[in-house]
């Protein structure tokens, strides 16, 4: 796996500095909040950064995930978002949510979701990601909280993947143009 990979952006240090940042931030930001706060991981690629932040945020929240599909198998988006696994709850009005992201490319798939969950009547709806790549963007958004801005290149690991692989290296970095090339033929 590990000869697929070109450069390495973010090594584990990097990361836990980032992560233990946001964990503070939402500390703070919520600190004065009655609601209940809910952590929404939007499966699978946010799995891993979600498992590190919620042990360094101190005050209770509580945890749920959904799954959307935007991708294909490939490394290009196809603008079309569809719910696969929904968020099932009678509490929404009392909970307060931050979406928890791998990465932002488009920005399609969080725009959406903010807005279906302030429809589906959240106190509040914020959102987290690890990464963001501000230059891929198709539709205005910006995210509350940001581990690291990074250029236009195909990123794997630490929960993100291509193709189901590469998500349990420790470490975010580049995937070789040449792994993925045929992949969208
Ligand atoms: P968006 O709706 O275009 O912002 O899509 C964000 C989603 O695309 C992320 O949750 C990832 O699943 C996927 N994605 C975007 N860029 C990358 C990347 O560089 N590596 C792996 N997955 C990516
Ligand atoms: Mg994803």
């Amino acid at each position: 796996m590990l000869n697929d990979i070109s450069k390495i952006l973010l090594t584990e240090e990097k990361i836990d500095a980032l992560t233990t940042k946001i964990a503070q931030q939402i500390d703070k930001d919520y600190s004065n909040r009655e609601k209940k706060l809910l952590l929404l991981g939007i499966l699978k690629g946010s799995v891993v950064f979600m498992s590190d932040l919620i042990k360094k945020i101190k005050r209770p929240v509580e945890i749920d995930f959904m799954k959307v599909s935007s991708y294909g198998a490939g490394t290009e988006t196809t603008g079309k978002i569809n719910i696969i696994l929904d968020l099932h709850r009678t509490d929404l009005k009392e909970t307060d949510i931050i979406i928890i992201e791998d990465i932002i490319d488009s920005g399609r798939t969080l725009s959406y979701l903010v807005e279906y969950l302030k429809l589906s009547g959240a106190s509040s709806v914020k959102t987290c990601t690890l990464l963001d790549k501000p230059s891929r963007r198709q539709v205005e958004f910006t995210p509350d909280y940001v581990g690291a801005e990074i250029p236009d290149e195909f990123v794997v690991g630490y929960g993100l993947d291509f193709a189901e692989r590469y998500r349990t290296l420790p470490f975010v970095g580049i995937l070789k143009p040449e792994v993925y090339a045929n992949a969208n033929d």
